[in-house]
């Protein structure tokens, strides 16, 4: 067992995840990987190079093109693809629903394995997505997986969204997220599901310092 402590956080999108996994790191001084954003590169870039986005052979040619680069900053994220700052590109649904198209595909999972496993460097990592706990970090010291009702997830998604400028109807995301969940659910390769090991906590009434007490709280006790 890598003896570098990581901390992962799984769920459907709008389930609080980012914030949570955000102010966790902040609170024990950890790294940070938002291996969403890695699959949001992996989904634009692949859009851009014009890759048919049914076909893994066509998407996997147009990832060898690609060079991403994850600087943390105080908002996240900031993704360079190829040089080209796309942080804002990246939240876009549209980017979500390519990211969740080419994350279904095994070999651009196993191809992107290495480069979310490198995140985990002293003195700790804090891991938020859909598989952090079942496949990237199976040896993690806690995992937690995060839920919330689909109205409540939706709801969330509209805010982030709506604080970068970026406007959708919440009907409209709702379905979004709901085919995008069906998409994550249903995968045969790394589908969404909480680890057997899990801590499962509903966010839906929770603000998120609260989910983070709790988080706080169990990586005591697991500490001993
Ligand atoms: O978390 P976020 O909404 O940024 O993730 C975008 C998409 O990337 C998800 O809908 C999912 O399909 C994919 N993803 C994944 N595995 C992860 C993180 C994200 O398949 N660990």
């Amino acid at each position: 067992m890598d003896s570098i402590p990581v901390l992962t956080i799984d769920g459907p999108s709008g389930a609080g995840k980012g914030t949570v996994a955000q102010l966790l790191a902040h609170r024990l001084g950890y790294h940070l990987l938002d291996s969403g954003a890695v699959y949001r590169a992996a989904g634009l870039h692949s859009l851009n190079a014009g890759a048919d986005l049914t076909d893994e052979q066509s998407v996997m040619a147009s990832l060898q093109s690609m060079k991403a680069q994850f600087k943390p900053n105080p908002d996240g994220v900031q993704v360079l693809l190829n040089g080209v700052d796309v942080s804002l590109d990246l939240r876009t649904e549209s980017t979500a629903s390519a990211a969740s198209k080419v994350a279904a595909m095994p070999h651009v999972r196993a191809s992107l394995l290495d480069e979310q496993r490198c995140f985990r460097v002293a003195p700790g990592l804090v891991a938020d997505g859909r598989d952090m706990g079942t496949k990237v970090f199976p040896d993690a010291h806690l995992k937690v997986f995060l839920s919330a009702s689909p109205r409540v997830r939706a709801g969330r998604r509209a805010k982030q969204l709506k604080d970068k400028g970026i406007h959708v109807t919440l009907e409209s995301l709702i379905q979004e997220i709901a085919a995008r969940d069906e998409r994550d659910s249903s995968r045969e390769h790394s589908p969404l599901v909480a680890a057997h090991d899990a801590l499962v906590i509903d966010s839906s009434d929770m603000a998120a310092s609260e989910v983070v007490e709790q988080i706080l709280t169990a990586l005591q006790v697991e500490a001993g």
